[in-house]
């Protein structure tokens, strides 16, 4: 009952009394829709051109990136044949459940809960990977947020490295009056600069162009997004210990086919929470929590 449609293309939509919802799309367990406000306000950038159709990961919304983040290592490492930000997010999920809740307070809340195991990928990524996994993803709507968490475990007798990256495209109204804060005095490897590291100098970033940095060990739990001086998101890390900021901009944006419209650069920025800067290690049943809460301030 709760899977909608059928097919590629099938979602699960959860709302709460007070009209707050979201929707995950099987393939990938891509978050595709995050209203708040009563539903009045959409938190999550989706292109309109994004295929929701299984035929390519989509763009926009939340795709989860496991088990490598960008182009996998050149050769050496066992991820190397797998394609950028690996295949979770070109995978269907199964849907494991949906468990409503209430609090003393009156407050509600719904969880949606998605697998994903070594069987459930395609026969080409199980060949590239050839490692015995299983993933469990949950997500929670709450009247103002939303947290999702990954756990990840080694279901087989060798242990693997992996990398885990939530691809967030939040939404803004004007990119040019943005800031994000809480990067403060953190270690970033700027890929527009060829990958050289630097440190965050300001307290507030701005996004002035093609944006894509990855920071790294950030002491800091929270990273904020203001606009126009306004908090829009808190976006929370639970035992993750990196951020991707990415804005494609002007030409990276057009050379995209399906990124629509072309300015919608101005109407997104992704802050990618994750574990990117070197690889988690999971020995044989050992297992891997990590994830964000990410609060609609609005
Ligand atoms: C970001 C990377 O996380 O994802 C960028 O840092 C990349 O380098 C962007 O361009 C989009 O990736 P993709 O594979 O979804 O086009």
């Amino acid at each position: 009952v709760d899977i909608v449609g059928s097919g590629p293309s099938s979602k699960v939509v959860a709302t709460l009394p007070s009209g707050e919802s979201v929707e995950v799309l099987l393939y990938g367990a891509t978050v595709t829709s995050w209203k708040s406000n009563g539903g009045q306000t959409e938190n999550l950038w989706l292109s309109e051109k994004a295929a929701l159709d299984g035929t390519k990961a989509v763009r926009g919304g939340i795709p989860v990136v496991f088990p490598v983040f960008g182009p996998p290592p050149k050769s050496g490492h066992p991820t190397s044949s797998l394609p950028q930000h690996g295949f979770a997010r070109t995978s269907r999920w199964e849907f494991l459940g949906k468990s409503a809740s209430e609090d003393a307070l009156g407050s509600n809340s719904v969880k949606l809960d998605f697998g994903l195991e070594t069987s459930g990928v395609s026969d080409e990524a199980r060949k590239a990977w050839p490692l015995d996994f299983a993933l469990q993803y949950s997500v929670t709507l709450t009247k103002d947020s939303l947290q999702t968490v990954v756990n990840v475990r080694n279901e087989g007798e060798q242990s693997f490295e992996f990398q885990f990256l939530l691809h967030t495209y939040l939404r803004v109204n004007d990119i040019s009056k943005v800031t994000i804060n809480g990067l403060l005095g953190v270690e970033y490897i700027d890929k527009v600069l060829n990958a050289t590291t630097h440190q965050q100098a300001d307290m507030s970033l701005k996004i002035t162009g093609e944006t894509d940095r990855v920071y790294k060990s950030i002491p800091q739990d929270t990273t904020s997004v203001l606009e126009d001086g306004k908090p829009l998101f808190d976006v929370v890390r639970d035992n993750l210990q990196d951020t991707v900021v990415w804005n494609p901009w002007v030409e990276k944006a057009a050379a995209m086919g399906d990124f629509a419209p072309n300015d919608g650069f101005k109407n997104m920025v992704c802050v990618e929470v994750g574990t990117v800067d070197g690889w988690q290690k999971l020995d044989k049943g050992e297992v891997f929590e990590g994830g964000q809460i990410i609060k609609s301030l609005l």
